[in-house]
């Protein structure tokens, strides 16, 4: 049985089919890639597969159950999370705040107990404390933890919010384009650092990425999509030399 099931789905905004009858499954354990020209349908696949937006047809199915209407609280509670291309932190609050909201979802004793100082919230609260420190230090940025998230570079928000997503404890790791916006350096060093997270946090991940050497490198299996239908679907080897990819990424006839 496959992890994640994407059958048949299909979004329509007015007269555009942003995502045209996409049918794919994801392998638990496997780093799988999601590419494709702007507009292509890519985000759009994963607001519905987040419950962020919900599809004009089609289904989902997580586990072997079916997630297709639920809001997005309860996919993220089974253990989806996700990263944005448009980077979401709370701009305002530091970068260990960030984190520190994320891991309350997990906290048992609830808000009152904290507000009113009791033992066993307080024993929670170092524990949230000891945890978000150390998923700062696992993306490298320990040094920043005080700094407003609005203030830190590109590269150093889309790592925190990597450290937030996994601070949801997840299952598959949703990443929107997160070498968008980093220096030729970050972008090296990241493709090895998902590969350890997915082996360190026992992770299933699904990528959008435009960087070509970073998903050919890392990615077990790629899906292409183009003007939302999926246009081929296999090992990067494959992907690569597929005419119908070539073509929809140059333009040419072949
Ligand atoms: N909320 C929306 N309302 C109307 N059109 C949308 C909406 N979201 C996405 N689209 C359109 O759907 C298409 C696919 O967009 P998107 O999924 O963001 O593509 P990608 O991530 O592959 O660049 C685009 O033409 C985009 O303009
Ligand atoms: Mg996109």
């Amino acid at each position: 049985m496959s992890l994640l099931e994407v059958s048949h789905m299909s979004r329509r905004f007015g007269g555009l089919v942003a995502v045209n009858d996409v049918s794919l499954s994801v392998q638990e354990g496997e780093i799988f890639g999601l590419i494709g020209p702007n507009g292509a349908g890519k985000t759009t696949l994963f607001n519905l597969i987040t419950g962020l937006t919900s599809p004009s047809s089609g289904n989902l199915h997580y586990q072997g159950q079916d997630i297709t209407r639920l809001p997005p609280f309860r996919i993220a509670a089974l253990g989806l999370a996700r990263t944005f291309q448009n980077i979401r932190l709370f701009g305002n609050l530091s970068a260990l705040e960030n984190i520190r909201i994320a891991h309350h979802i997990h906290t048992k004793t609830g808000v009152w107990a904290g507000v009113l100082g009791l033992p066993a919230a307080r024993a929670e609260q170092v524990g949230v404390e000891r945890q978000a420190w150390a998923l700062l230090e696992r993306v490298g940025l320990q040094g920043r933890a005080f700094e407003r998230a609005k203030n830190l570079s590109y590269g150093d928000q889309r790592r925190l919010e990597i450290a937030r997503a996994l601070a949801l404890r997840p299952k598959v790791l949703l990443l929107d384009e997160p070498a968008a916006g980093m220096n030729s350096a970050e972008k090296a060093t990241l493709s090895g650092f998902i590969r350890q997270v997915r082996g360190e946090f026992g992770l299933t991940i699904i990528l959008i990425e435009h960087h070509v050497p970073l998903v050919m490198g890392l990615c077990d299996r790629i899906a292409v999509l183009n003007f939302g239908q999926m246009i081929a679907l296999g090992s990067p080897q494959k992907v690569a030399n597929d005419p119908a990819v070539i073509e929809a990424y140059l333009g040419v006839e072949t």
